[in-house]
């Protein structure tokens, strides 16, 4: 493997050690720390940028790319913290975030995973280093990050938890946080599985990594029952435990949630391949049954009535006022499910009823907040329309930031869709994601609209143009703070003054701005030819 310069120290058991770099602030992009100890780039497509953190940083045009890439990067680098930890936010008081929050954690490490899984493509594709002579790109950074949170992964699922694999928090050293909290959040473990899956494909489709197959069936995945690997222990628990009820992603209600569901049958999904290719078939048949029949219990979600994916069934208990159960978290499953199987077909993020939600969900925050008055811009949006959580206490909800960056997230995602097949359904759904959200009204009757079709341009136009008007409303935002100009962004804007609420530097809010940022890329890559057609 090859030689990281430095003090270098090893992380993960079973054989495969992974060269970390010495950790620490210097090495915080734009610190003063070795201006080639981090490979920034593999994390943020910034284009024409060169392959070194510092000056790279220095070369993002945006300042909020920037500053997300910062707050990201503190965000799984804290001084004197085990690597393979993510902080939620460096807050410690009002709120107190400074928690490896399993949930968000995986959304972190789930970008630091975007790897190719056998290199090559993939915006990181062109900067990773080689490794191995004639082998795919490596990536040691990523991979040293990723052997760190299967190992912090491991760690947690081995410590005595109140809620068993289900816990979601977590102190920085590991320990768990054993104080009263919404028990068990089922989407965790299902996040935490698909991550690793991830790096598990990676492992084995890099098949000259000395000792990566051992450490693979020995850490990730074993196939043994009971079984002592990370991910299959989350397989596990998710396949003998999706129907409970469980509190959702938003740490209140109890029942069954629509985003805990979809990122279940994802992992199994996933999980069912790499049992697969490592021999485990009655487990992957197993895995497969469960995901079919997470598939199916989903279809009770959708309302053709109120025309929107309801967030929760079943409710056991949570705010009273929640009654529309009309939640961005749907959105947000969409578009992290997709990530990890491309091939999805039922809830991506352009599938009629997600389009419907999101819709829906802008219609009824368009004028909750008084931000969203007296603008040309598109609507922010928070999580549900009857939130009354400030990010410290409760008296009324806001917009967040996370939520309104996953509409241009999800608009990139569409648009990225559409080029790729060369057509787009006209439904009522994508009739009116079109001409609600994208202002563009498609004047053809026909039931798809196919490329060669003057209107197919204007509406893949449409969408990108409204999900680039999103993500320069969330710049502008972040901006314009009274409170900073630092561009870092908060969980929450105020409503009425678009100024930071809540936790200063969410690292989610951080990851889901660069997540978009990438999407967009992607995007505009795949859509050149159509919109040149224009
Ligand atoms: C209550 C909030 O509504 C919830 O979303 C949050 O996760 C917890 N408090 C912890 O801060
Ligand atoms: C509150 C959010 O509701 C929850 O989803 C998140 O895990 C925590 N904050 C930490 O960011």
């Amino acid at each position: 493997m090859k030689q990281v310069r430095g003090n270098a120290r090893t992380v993960g058991a079973g054989g495969l050690a992974v060269t970390l770099q010495p950790l620490g602030v210097g090495l915080l992009p734009g610190g003063d720390g070795p201006a080639d100890a981090l490979n920034l780039a593999s994390f943020s497509d910034s284009g024409g940028c060169p392959n070194n953190a510092s000056e790279l940083v220095r070369c993002m045009q945006d300042p909020l790319e920037r500053a997300s890439s910062q707050v990201f990067f503190a965000s799984t680098h804290v001084p004197g913290v085990p690597p393979g930890t993510a902080i939620a936010s460096p807050s410690t008081s009002a709120p107190d975030y400074f928690y490896h929050w399993v949930r968000d954690a995986s959304i972190t490490f789930a970008r630091i995973a975007k790897i190719p899984a056998t290199g090559g493509g993939g915006s990181g594709g062109q900067i990773a280093s080689r490794g191995i002579a004639d082998g795919p790109p490596r990536h040691p950074e990523i991979e040293a990050l990723m052997a760190g949170f299967a190992h912090v992964s491991r760690g947690h699922q081995e410590s005595p938890t109140v809620a068993g694999l289900g816990e979601p928090k977590f102190l920085v050293d590991g320990t768990p946080f054993n104080g009263p909290w919404g028990r068990p959040q089922n989407d965790g473990p299902a996040l935490r599985a698909l991550v690793l899956t991830r790096w598990a494909q990676y492992l084995l489709g890099h098949g000259g990594i000395p000792g990566a197959r051992e450490y693979v069936s020995k850490e990730l995945y074993d196939g043994a029952l009971p079984t002592q690997s990370v991910v299959k222990r989350d397989l596990e628990y998710v396949a003998a435990a999706w129907r409970d009820a469980s509190v959702d992603v938003w740490e209140e209600v109890r029942g069954t949630h629509f985003f805990t569901r979809l990122l279940q049958r994802a992992a199994l999904d996933a999980g069912a391949e790499l049992a697969e290719s490592l021999g485990d078939s009655g487990a992957a048949a197993w895995y497969r049954v469960q995901a079919r029949e997470i598939g199916a219990s989903l279809a009770a979600h959708w309302s053709a009535k109120r025309g929107y994916l309801i967030a929760t069934l079943d409710k056991v208990s949570g705010p009273p006022a929640k009654t529309s159960d009309l939640d961005v978290s749907v959105v947000l499953a969409a578009l992290l499910a997709e990530r990890f199987d491309p091939r999805i077909r039922a809830y991506a993020p352009w599938d009629g009823r997600v389009l419907a939600t999101a819709v829906r969900l802008v219609g009824s925050m368009r004028g909750l907040y008084a931000i969203n008055a007296n603008t040309s811009a598109p609507a922010v949006v928070g999580r549900y329309p009857e939130d009354v959580y400030d990010g410290v206490g409760f008296s009324r909800g806001n917009p967040w930031p996370l939520a309104t960056a996953a509409l241009a997230h999800q608009a990139f995602i569409v648009a990225r869709r559409w080029c790729r097949l060369r057509y787009l359904d006209l439904n009522q759904y994508s009739r009116s994601y079109l001409s609600e959200l994208a202002a563009t009204r498609i004047e053809s009757g026909l039931p798809t609209l196919i490329a060669t079709d003057p209107e197919f341009p204007k509406a893949v136009r449409g969408v990108i143009e409204y999900g680039v008007s999103v993500l320069k409303r969330v710049r502008q935002l972040a901006a314009a703070d009274p409170h900073g100009d630092d561009a870092a962004l908060s969980e929450q804007w105020d409503r009425d003054t678009g100024a930071k609420q809540g936790a200063i530097n969410l690292t989610w809010s951080a990851v889901a701005y660069l997540d978009a940022l990438d999407a967009y890329t992607e995007t505009g890559l795949k859509c050149r030819s159509v919109l040149q057609s224009l």
